[in-house]
């Protein structure tokens, strides 16, 4: 949800926000602005749109200074307009603020300040911070006790930039990400490190309830009750670096094609947190599994591997639904928490809920500096570099390979967990693009789309819908194979596309059953399997592998085909319409 930068340093501001502004666009990208400061004014440029239509439009990267705040959108509160765009000045327009998060109490403070003569423009909840800073600092003059005493009015979750007229910056968090970047040029304050890698490797994660000060005098960071706080400077990981398109049209395309080596590395990167959480798992009273999405999706796949592998029972909850069933964590209750961010606010919320019962919590999650992270007692990294696209592809896969890695590792190898044939196998079928593409040729007009599987492969059903929905916004919808005589059936005519993921295993039989069941109605078939069939209009070969990991290889040409159905619909892979990659908010 939305994304912050500021910046201050000796080159030109604006040029620099916006390239950050373009990198973290997968945060939200309703409407994008950027304020600089300078010879004592803040000028701001801002419009709906994504970043380089609305550069275009409007030449942020021509705004003069070299200090400046930038900010792309994903609305909450107010629509998606020129207006409600960030930055939001304060009404004398001394300061000027982005932010990324809700403030609950906004009307509140939004009653009070405009009694007290401060306007506001905006629907939004957050132009109040910009008033709210300006009527604290109108009272003092003092750029820190401005900030101590905002935060100590304002409620919710936000991670906000301010300029003020004097050229500083100061920034602050509470339960929102953000991160600083140490560079030869200057100081950078962000969302997300994509937002400044290309310029610096150092950065400060400073914790919830902290602030930062930035002026030409340097850095200082403070806690909410504006004591000094010591953070060190460390370095990112190299991975992060690799946040190009390089030769790709597309992040989903280049994130889809990178899953022969992320598979690998999620695998071989991880064994020694993977035995530390399969122990815990060992000797837990409950088992839980939650996430939101696609994460839920591998949660589901979880439920499977851990019931057939390891004899293990484990419960997948949704995480946004954990608050209507808190009571039924336990002490040493176990709750296994998926999410790609760590960002989640619905995986946090039930993670929360978890720990107040004394459940432990393991996490898997890409990245590793995020809230979840803070919140585990033990955390499992994917490794599959950074996520773009907002359609989760590669994290998917990853999350899998660790949760079958946590269970091989408890039944005693009994899996046959080969990663070097599983990364041959989505090698050879992303070698079959041309074929997938000829398909999804056919989807272009195709109002519903149903994924068809059984048993393991109805949550693959489930992944491959979503991806389809996200990226096409074609109604589609995972069902499990043997629900069809129970509803979905009726739904069948000559107008239906119906996807069936039909590996050639225990559920082959009985899947292809239904097949024929539905193609009886008139529907076309298009048969994901690695095996031929007369009642496939459209084949998608898989190549065949141990019975077992086949969730690992299958998705993988859905997540081709949703791609290249995109392309066809004219929509944007990358950026499906409404969505955003990190849903920090409930
Ligand atoms: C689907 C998708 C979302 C996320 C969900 C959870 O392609 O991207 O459904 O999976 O928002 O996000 P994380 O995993 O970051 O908690």
């Amino acid at each position: 949800m939305c994304s912050i930068i500021g910046y201050l340093g000796i080159s030109p501001a604006a040029p620099i926000i916006v390239k950050g502004l373009k990198r973290m666009e997968y945060r939200g990208y309703d409407s994008v602005g950027v304020a600089t400061f300078s010879e004592h004014h803040i000028n701001v440029r801002k419009g709906v749109g994504k970043v380089l239509e609305v550069n275009k439009a409007v030449k942020l990267d021509e705004l003069i200074g070299t200090i400046g705040i930038g900010h792309t959108r994903w609305a909450t509160h107010g629509m998606v307009t020129d207006t409600n765009a960030h930055p939001h000045p304060s009404s004398s327009g001394e300061i000027a603020i982005v932010h990324n998060g809700i403030i609950e109490n906004h009307e509140e403070l939004k009653k009070e300040l405009q009694t007290l003569g401060y306007t506001f423009k905006s629907q939004t909840d957050s132009e109040v911070i910009a008033n709210l800073l300006q009527y604290n600092y109108d009272k003092t003059k003092e750029i820190k006790k401005s900030v101590v005493d905002t935060v100590a009015e304002l409620k919710g979750n936000y991670a906000f930039v301010a300029v003020f007229q004097d050229g500083t910056l100061a920034a602050a968090r509470l339960h929102e990400p953000l991160i600083i970047g140490v560079g030869r040029e200057g100081y950078f304050i962000s969302s997300d490190v994509l937002g400044f890698v290309e310029y610096t490797d150092e950065v400060i994660y400073p914790d919830n309830k902290e602030f930062v000060i930035i002026d030409s005098s340097g850095l200082k960071i403070f806690d909410f009750d504006a004591n000094p706080v010591q953070h060190q400077i460390t370095k990112v990981s190299k991975e992060f670096a690799d946040a190009y398109k390089g030769q790709y049209a597309h992040y989903t395309l280049k994130e889809i094609s990178e899953q022969p080596t992320t598979i690998l590395n999620a695998g071989n990167k991880t064994k020694i947190e993977i035995d530390l959480a399969s122990d815990l798992i060992k000797h837990a009273r409950n088992l839980y599994i939650t996430g939101s999405g696609t994460s839920y999706n591998a949660a589901l796949i979880a439920k499977f591997l851990f019931s057939k592998y390891a004899k293990i029972k484990i419960d997948p909850l949704i995480s946004s639904e954990v608050q209507f069933s808190p009571d039924i964590f336990e002490e040493k209750s176990i709750l296994i928490a998926i999410s790609q961010s760590g960002e989640s606010a619905d995986v946090l919320e039930a993670v929360n809920i978890a720990k107040k019962t004394g459940s432990k919590i393991i996490s898997i999650v890409n990245m590793m500096t995020s809230s979840l992270v803070h919140q585990s007692s033990i955390s499992i990294g994917l490794n599959c570099g950074p996520e773009i696209g907002v359609a989760a592809t590669k994290s998917f896969t990853s999350q899998l390979v660790v949760l079958y890695k946590m269970v091989d590792k408890i039944c005693d190898g009994c899996i046959e967990l080969d990663l070097t044939k599983v990364s041959e196998a989505i090698k050879k079928i992303l070698s079959n693009d041309s074929k997938i593409r000829d398909v999804a040729n056919r989807l272009k007009d195709v109002s519903d789309i149903y994924v068809l599987g059984r048993g393991i492969h109805y949550p693959i059903a489930s992944e491959g819908s979503l991806k389809l929905k996200e990226l096409t916004y074609i109604h589609a919808e995972g069902l499990p194979g043997g629900e069809l005589k129970h509803g979905p059936l009726a739904l069948m005519d000559s107008n239906s596309y119906v996807l069936i993921i039909n590996p050639n295993d225990s559920t082959y039989n009985d899947t292809l059953t239904s097949a024929r069941e539905i193609k009886a109605r008139g529907a076309k078939i298009i048969g994901i399997s690695d095996k031929p069939s007369d009642v496939y209009d459209y084949w998608i070969d898989i190549p065949s592998i141990t019975e077992s990991l086949y969730p690992l290889i299958e998705i993988v040409p859905i997540q081709l085909l949703a791609y290249h159905a995109a392309l066809e619909k004219d929509t944007d892979p990358d950026y499906p319409r409404n969505l955003a990659k990190s849903v920090t908010v409930k």
